[in-house]
């Protein structure tokens, strides 16, 4: 049983060496390189595999997607009619976990306003308030929001979540739904969005959502973090509400359109931190284990784990 690597951008020959090692024994073609036999095919790990190629592939048993975020290979409108087995790592979803705590303690500690007064040389202190004042609300209560959401509670914050489906998570307060979601703006003061793209939650981080966030808070107003997808967010907005107060900060990891082009305002804004979608990766040599290791589950007859669900879009 033969598989293809197909990952734009990625060092393959380091891929493909970590592959053959795990797994000698099978045929891997990378491409765009090493690529003639697409009825050879049987598995693909991919990531941003180009719109297209999957369907040439007329063997393919199963697609493995080497990323949490399906959203790309959903948009193909030629995807095979095969399983999407996505990753669920605990080294991704622990590194998710400690950019988010970071970007949490960064806002409610005013690491901002402490590295700009450094600059100017100026001894000055501000009120901290303690975190079990603080109320965060995380937006996805899936993998990554879950493990967020209780490291957050470990901090003492205040922590609620908001999901699609309804949850029961404990010292987690949690909100589900369209129904749900204005009481759990109106009771956070730093909202996370670890959400999914799906045609529901693009463009969900608005100006309207962020004028329904607490205003009555220890911190003097709202902070925005989002490290889901950039399409789930309206950067036109993000700036405005920050000019206006309706945010006082925010840190992104994820933009409308990756690279965040150079004459982005986002860049130099004095509330806002910028990092370039780096805030989560599995490990390359666990990743090559897990999908291999449900290849060998799935060829002698058991189930796949974390398979996406299309209709629901993640
Ligand atoms: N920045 C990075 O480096 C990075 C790295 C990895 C992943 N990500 C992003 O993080 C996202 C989340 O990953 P995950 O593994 O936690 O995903 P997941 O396990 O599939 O969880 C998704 C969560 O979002 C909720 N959700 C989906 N649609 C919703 C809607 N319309 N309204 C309310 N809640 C909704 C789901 O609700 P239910 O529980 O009710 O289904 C679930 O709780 C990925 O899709 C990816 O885009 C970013």
């Amino acid at each position: 049983m033969s598989l293809l690597l197909s990952a734009p951008g990625w060092d393959l020959a380091a891929w493909a060496g970590r592959i053959s090692k795990r797994a000698p024994g099978r045929r891997l073609q990378v491409a765009p390189d090493r690529f003639s036999g697409p009825e050879a095919v049987d598995y693909v790990l991919t990531w941003n595999v180009p719109h297209g190629l999957l369907s040439t592939l007329p063997n393919l048993k199963v697609i493995f997607w080497l990323g949490a975020g399906v959203d790309h290979l959903l948009a193909d409108p030629n995807l095979p009619d095969v399983p999407i087995v996505r990753v669920v790592d605990p080294s991704l979803t622990r590194r998710m976990t400690e950019w988010v705590s970071l970007q949490v303690l960064m806002h409610h500690r005013a690491a901002l306003t402490y590295l700009d007064q450094q600059r100017r040389v100026e001894w000055r202190s501000h009120n901290h308030p303690m975190a079990r004042d603080v109320r965060v609300g995380v937006m996805g209560l899936g993998e990554l929001g879950r493990d967020a959401a209780r490291m957050l509670t470990m901090l003492g914050y205040q922590v609620a979540g908001w999901s699609r489906t309804a949850k029961t998570i404990d010292g987690i307060d949690c909100f589900a739904g369209a129904d749900g979601l204005a009481a759990f703006l109106a009771r956070t003061d730093i909202l996370v969005s670890l959400l999914p793209l799906t045609p529901q939650t693009r463009g969900i981080l608005d100006y309207g959502l962020f004028s329904g966030l607490a205003r009555d808070g220890v911190l003097g107003g709202p902070v925005l973090i989002n490290g889901g997808r950039g399409k789930s967010q309206v950067e036109a907005d993000i700036l405005r509400a920050l000019d206006d107060g309706v945010l006082i900060g925010a840190s992104l990891d994820v933009f409308e359109t990756e690279p965040l082009a150079a004459d982005s305002p986002l860049w130099a804004h004095p509330r806002v931190i910028v990092t370039p979608h780096v805030a989560a990766e599995s490990d390359p040599t666990d990743l090559v284990d897990y999908v291999l290791t449900q290849i060998e589950t799935f060829e002698a007859g058991g189930a796949l784990k974390n398979r996406v669900d299309r209709t629901r879009g993640y």
